[in-house]
């Protein structure tokens, strides 16, 4: 029996920080008015999963390096101090296993930071919120403002909620380019929230994203 603990921390142990390497962002086809013009919040998910190249044309273009010296990014940030960390929950995509991944911006790779369908929990501390329950991912957009508070003081706060925004834009637009839909999340109770994962920062933030419905 003790082996057995022993067997499971292990392997436990090896899961925890796992790092997943993402495939090159693929793009896609549609022009930028059309997603402009055809952005809505769509807030009914179909039951597919989303695929691997999906989450990595989201994650790029939520903060994926997008300077050839390895520093700048998709989304602009107050003095670049990137007061941001992105997440990815994951309940139905396929080659991730379901769980909670945090996006590492320098290797365009996730690292897994807890296994496990996690969206009922996320919903419940959202007000419920059925788009949050049924999303096949959401992208959490943690704060860590003392970042950007280091450079800019009291102005901080309003520049990272500044920065989310641009974020989120981003995926709203990139979602509506992969055909897929998303709406943004503002509703949560943040004492809820803190409870729910062990990340540094704040959820400030974030995306339910699915396919569509047939
Ligand atoms: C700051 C902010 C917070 C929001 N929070 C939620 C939310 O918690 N749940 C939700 O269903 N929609 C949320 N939305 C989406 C808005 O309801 C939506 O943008 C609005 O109805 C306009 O529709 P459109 O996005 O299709 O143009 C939020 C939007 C913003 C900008």
């Amino acid at each position: 029996m003790r082996q057995a603990i022993i067997a499971i921390l292990l392997l436990s142990m090896v899961a925890m920080g796992q790092i997943i390497q993402l495939p090159p962002p693929p793009g896609n086809d549609i022009d930028l008015h059309s997603a402009i013009e055809s952005r809505r919040s769509r807030r009914t998910f179909g039951d597919g999963a989303v695929t691997f190249e999906q989450i990595s044309e989201l994650l790029w273009s939520s903060a994926g390096i997008t300077d050839p010296g390895g520093r700048l990014r998709a989304a602009p940030s107050a003095g670049a101090t990137y007061p941001v960390d992105t997440y990815i929950l994951v309940e139905r995509a396929e080659g991730l296993a379901p769980g909670l991944y945090r996006y590492i911006e320098k290797d365009h790779a996730l690292e897994l930071i807890e296994e496990g369908n996690l969206a009922g929990k996320l919903s419940e501390a959202s007000l419920g919120q059925n788009s949050v329950r049924t999303a096949a991912v959401s992208i959490l957009l943690y704060v860590i403002v003392e970042r950007t508070a280091s450079r800019y003081g009291d102005r901080a706060d309003r520049y990272v909620n500044m920065e989310v925004g641009h974020i989120a834009q981003n995926i709203y637009l990139t979602a509506e380019g992969l055909n897929l839909s998303t709406v943004a999340i503002g509703a949560f109770d943040d004492d809820a929230v803190a409870q729910l994962f062990e990340v540094d920062g704040a959820l400030r933030y974030y995306m339910a994203i699915g396919t569509r419905p047939e």
